[in-house]
């Protein structure tokens, strides 16, 4: 009895592998990608474009399902509610929204997702970060106020 079950649990284990997602980034264009003061930039790349850009890093467990799943959803949903590879297209009255929404996600330690701190202890942001952050959301929704 024992055994099926270890068998059933392995066999699944196995045919669950066949479900892969798609994980080719798409193609940057750099006309409409943000491009910023090179800190702000290393830190986003570092903590943020993962799950919001066309330039996300792949662990080697990308590939292990279930993990893959839970990996390509956060990506998929992450780059349709903010994407920096598609700075310069994302509606004007969207991007004040965005951001908004960064400064109070920041604040409250909600972003980057804990799941993903975990495996990525270098996307921990420290108060310098959050603050260079912060200063470049304010930055931006004010030029975007004015305009
Ligand atoms: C592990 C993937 C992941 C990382 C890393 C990540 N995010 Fe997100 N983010 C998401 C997902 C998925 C969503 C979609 C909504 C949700 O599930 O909370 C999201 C949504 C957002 C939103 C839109 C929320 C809304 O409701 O309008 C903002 C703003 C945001 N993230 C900012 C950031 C910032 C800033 C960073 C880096 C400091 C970051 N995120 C890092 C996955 C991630």
């Amino acid at each position: 009895m024992m055994k099926n079950v270890v068998y059933f649990v392995l066999g699944v284990a196995i045919v669950i592998q066949f479900i892969r997602p798609d994980f080719k980034n798409p193609a940057v264009d750099q006309t409409v990608a943000l491009n910023t003061d090179p800190k702000v930039m290393s830190v986003l790349k570092n903590s943020c474009y993962d799950c919001h850009s066309s330039e996300t890093k792949y662990p080697w467990y990308h590939n292990v399902a279930p993990v893959s799943w839970i990996m390509s959803d956060n990506i998929s949903r992450g780059r349709k509610a903010l994407d920096f590879s598609n700075w310069a297209n994302i509606d004007a009255k969207i991007k004040v929204l965005r951001l908004e929404r960064a400064e109070q996600l920041l604040n409250n330690e909600l972003m980057p997702k804990h799941e993903y701190l975990m495996m990525h202890k270098n996307a921990v942001l420290n108060q310098e970060e959050k603050e260079l952050l912060e200063k470049f959301f304010d930055l931006q929704l004010k030029e975007l106020n004015n305009s």
